[in-house]
């Protein structure tokens, strides 16, 4: 496996696979089973599978910790190696900023869809991964792009660049991954330390079945506030008394590629949750079938 720092070296290299297909999983390592699911379906996909590892300072809010974000090197690249990886782009901020953050070109997505949801608790969040994907993109060449659909804010701003800049990449959406209980994973569930919190945690993927369930119970389309208010409150209320607090920051309907609110639940709307379980803020979502 090539282990690649700089632009210059991953290029030269880049040129040898002319003719192949090559697929690129972007990470900020840290890499965890979700992380692995979409490095196995790159494998499957391309003749060769690139991992990037780059923790963006640019889609770090002032609050929150850049430098305490986990950087295993070791073992990402012992991960990687053992699911058979081409290559690993591993730069650091001066290699992929070399004018400092503060001075880069950016991307900016669509207002409508950074506004809502997360952006709104993460202003210029998405326009700092927007910026890195587009340059990962530029750098490493790929026919195919890997992203999980657990952050579906994300993967619908990245296809919307994709479509926007004629970009010659075809993003590949790969499905959340679950524990055996319904939890996404997620790097931030290791902050759920109790066994009261991991079963609070259960509370989202809960919401969004029960919005699943009334919609295959349903003969029409259901009112998306009304049901959506009902489910969060039946959900949440073994909750209210009890010894982990769950507080819901957003719970929404949106049509999945422009990210607007949609009034009607029905299938293909997709249904968005982010949540704090004491202080771990969890997000999750499904699209309704
Ligand atoms: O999802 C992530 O890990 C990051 O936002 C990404 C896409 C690698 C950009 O830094």
């Amino acid at each position: 496996m090539f282990l690649f720092t700089t632009v210059a070296d991953y290029r030269t290299q880049r040129r040898d696979w002319q003719g192949k297909t090559l697929a690129l999983v972007p990470t900020m390592g840290a890499l965890h089973q979700g992380h692995q699911a979409l490095i196995r379906e790159a494998r499957a996909l391309a003749d060769v599978v690139v991992v990037s590892i780059f923790v963006n300072p640019l889609q770090f809010g002032p609050q929150e910790d850049l430098a305490a974000y986990p950087r295993p090197k070791d073992q990402d690249l012992a991960i990687c190696e053992q699911l058979g990886v081409d290559a690993v782009f591993y730069p650091s901020p001066l290699e992929m900023y070399p004018d400092g953050p503060d001075h880069v070109t950016r991307v900016v997505p669509p207002a409508s869809m950074t506004e809502g949801f997360c952006g709104a608790f993460r202003p210029g969040h998405f326009e700092g991964v927007a910026t890195v994907v587009l340059k990962l993109f530029s750098i490493t060449q790929p026919d195919f792009a890997v992203f999980g659909e657990k952050d579906a804010q994300q993967l619908a701003i990245i296809q919307k660049m994709v479509h926007d800049l004629n970009l010659p990449v075809r993003i590949v959406p790969h499905p959340t991954l679950r524990n055996e209980r319904g939890l996404a994973l997620s790097s931030r569930n290791q902050y759920l330390k109790t066994p009261q919190e991991q079963e609070a945690a259960l509370c989202l993927s809960q919401i969004l079945s029960g919005v699943q369930q009334a919609l295959t119970e349903a003969t029409a389309p259901l009112p998306a506030e009304k049901i959506l208010e009902r489910l969060q409150a039946a959900v949440l209320a073994p909750w209210q008394a009890g010894p982990v607090s769950v507080r819901v920051q957003y719970l929404a309907a949106v049509d999945p590629v422009t990210f607007q609110p949609v009034s009607q639940l029905q299938p293909g709307v997709r249904v968005l949750i982010a949540a704090y379980v004491n202080q771990v803020r969890l997000i999750d979502n499904c699209l309704l079938t």
